[in-house]
């Protein structure tokens, strides 16, 4: 019952595109009427046609428009497909990542096998070529991707989209964007075992079964895997973590990956996941509606997978740690109950005020657990609080971070791969809120900044090194209709990595 991976074959060509022997030819152009340069080269070849379709209103150019031609006049591809950009001025990442989306679901759509999108040559602002070929291969996947393993019917399209030539304006050019290739096809085979994992429902992707998958992958690329089991976990003293998942029949699971492709004894980078498989909120029960989004609160976790499965694809000459605690967050006679008091790995004891904040009470273990590493630096990433899709909705991550140049490493790498984060304020004016007058601390702050509050619990346990902690509630998923998992931020941990690689 494997989801099966698209198959897709790129490659990058530069030359004329009237010439180009293909199925479909995808060609943009701009809101006023204005044809991109490739556009204009088959509006010459073609003694104006495509201009004289504009003088007819037939394509105004405006964002997400499409119009596909049939027998254009000396043209060597069967169709040319014209696709609105919108307007020049405002043609940036977002425009550009959104067009050639939709150019490669149209072509899906009307059945081309086969096509050269010529998007790819449009310049942007601050990017090369290297980057637009990335990202159209990134956007590709990401358009094409679909979830049917559990319908009884697959969705594949009848005659589905198999072969893309992404363009480049010159011949120099074709070796950068062989590198953006290599990076986007890594990149997004990454995205997609987060996804997979996350749009894996709970009953069947659970601690154990996340586990088993983090072995697949570390098999796959020679990687360490280690799975300790409640009994280790005990033996650790992480009672933080184990208390979390004391309601669930599904016992927990500790993960760790480990990826020994730097220079032996130098310091690694920790990336820790939070997975949750399911987050019913414990005896602080969540209310009903849209509970079952709460299948994605293993997203932490798939993306440190799907992180590695990109890291061991591109063979990064460096040392990372994966560390994913994983178990389930369930009302139960045995589960945590409001006023219970823990004591972490650290030795430091937690009154659990609200069993819904399992998220810190799993990550400060792990935080402890990372130590034994002397990291470099540690990253965790989590599904953390509904407050940061409350203050930051879906488009950035939450960044924050005990050390200044860490967090513009990461703000560097999160602009780079268009995975974007914005950094949020880490105080200790904020420590107050987390007082307790029978524990060391309490697992909530009340109700004001509540992303700061659980960054600040965090904080407490990666006092010992560099971290930055990602807060992705609003970007690992997206809700409603459209539900599905969004595979982020594994881009932003790969640009993070590669960065450290090129220095
Ligand atoms: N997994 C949730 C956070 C979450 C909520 C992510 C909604 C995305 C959408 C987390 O475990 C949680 O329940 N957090 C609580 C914390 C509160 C009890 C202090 C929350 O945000 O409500
Ligand atoms: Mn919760
Ligand atoms: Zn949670």
């Amino acid at each position: 019952m494997e989801n099966k991976e698209i198959e897709l074959e790129f490659s990058i060509k530069s030359g004329a595109p009237e010439k180009q022997r293909t199925a479909c030819v995808v060609v943009g152009v701009f809101e006023n009427r204005k044809l991109s340069g490739p556009a204009i080269d088959i509006d010459r070849a073609s003694d104006g046609y495509l201009s004289e379709i504009l003088r007819g209103g037939d394509m105004e150019g405006k964002a997400g428009s499409t119009l596909l031609l049939h027998k254009v006049p000396n043209i060597l591809a069967d169709r040319i497909l014209m696709v609105g950009l919108g307007k020049e001025r405002d043609f940036h990442e977002t425009a550009y990542r959104d067009a050639i989306a939709c150019a490669v679901k149209t072509l899906r759509d009307t059945g081309s096998m086969e096509a050269a999108i010529t998007l790819s040559e449009i310049p942007i602002k601050k990017r090369d070529v290297t980057w637009n070929i990335e990202q159209a291969v990134i956007t590709t996947y990401d358009a094409l991707y679909r979830f049917d393993r559990l319908k009884s019917k697959s969705s594949e399209a009848r005659r589905p989209l198999k072969r893309v030539i992404f363009a480049v304006s010159r011949r120099g050019e074709l070796k950068y964007g062989e590198i953006g290739l290599a990076r986007g096809l890594a990149i997004s085979h990454g995205i997609n075992i987060a996804k997979d994992l996350g749009n894996t429902p709970s009953n069947i992707c659970t601690p154990e079964y996340l586990a088993n998958e983090a072995q697949k992958v570390a098999k796959a690329h020679g990687f360490g895997c280690e799975i300790l089991d409640y009994a280790a976990c005990d033996k650790l003293g992480m009672g933080s973590f184990l208390s979390v998942g004391k309601g669930s029949d599904k016992p927990p699971r500790f993960i760790v990956l480990k990826h020994e492709g730097g220079t032996k004894g130098h310091k690694p980078v920790v990336l820790v996941g939070k997975a949750v498989t399911f987050d019913a909120g414990g005896i602080s029960l969540k209310p009903p509606a849209e509970m079952d989004e709460m299948n994605y609160d293993m997203s932490g976790g798939g993306s440190v997978i799907g992180a590695f499965h990109a890291i061991g694809e591109l063979k990064l000459p460096l040392n990372v740690i994966g560390l994913i605690p994983a178990c389930e967050n369930m009302p139960s006679a045995n589960a945590n109950k409001p006023g219970d008091i823990v004591t972490s790995m650290s030795g430091k004891t937690i009154e659990i005020l609200n069993t819904d904040a399992e998220g810190r009470l799993i990550l400060c273990d792990a935080l402890t657990y990372a130590e034994r590493f002397e990291p470099d630096a540690v990253i965790d990433l989590a599904t953390l609080t509904g407050a940061c899709v409350i203050a930051l909705g879906a488009h950035p991550s939450a960044l924050f971070s005990n050390h200044d140049p860490l967090a513009r490493e990461i703000e560097h790498a999160a602009d780079h791969a268009w995975d974007r984060v914005w950094r949020m304020p880490l105080w200790d004016d904020y420590q107050d809120q987390l007082k307790s007058s029978l524990a060391d601390m309490a697992n909530i702050g009340g109700r004001p900044a509540g992303s700061i509050t659980a960054a600040c619990f965090l904080w407490r346990f990666a006092k010992k090194y560099h971290w930055a902690h990602l807060d992705i509630a609003g970007t690992a998923w997206k809700g409603g209709r459209a539900k599905g998992s969004t595979g982020r931020p594994v881009s932003l941990l790969v640009h993070f990595l590669l960065n450290r690689t090129i220095k």
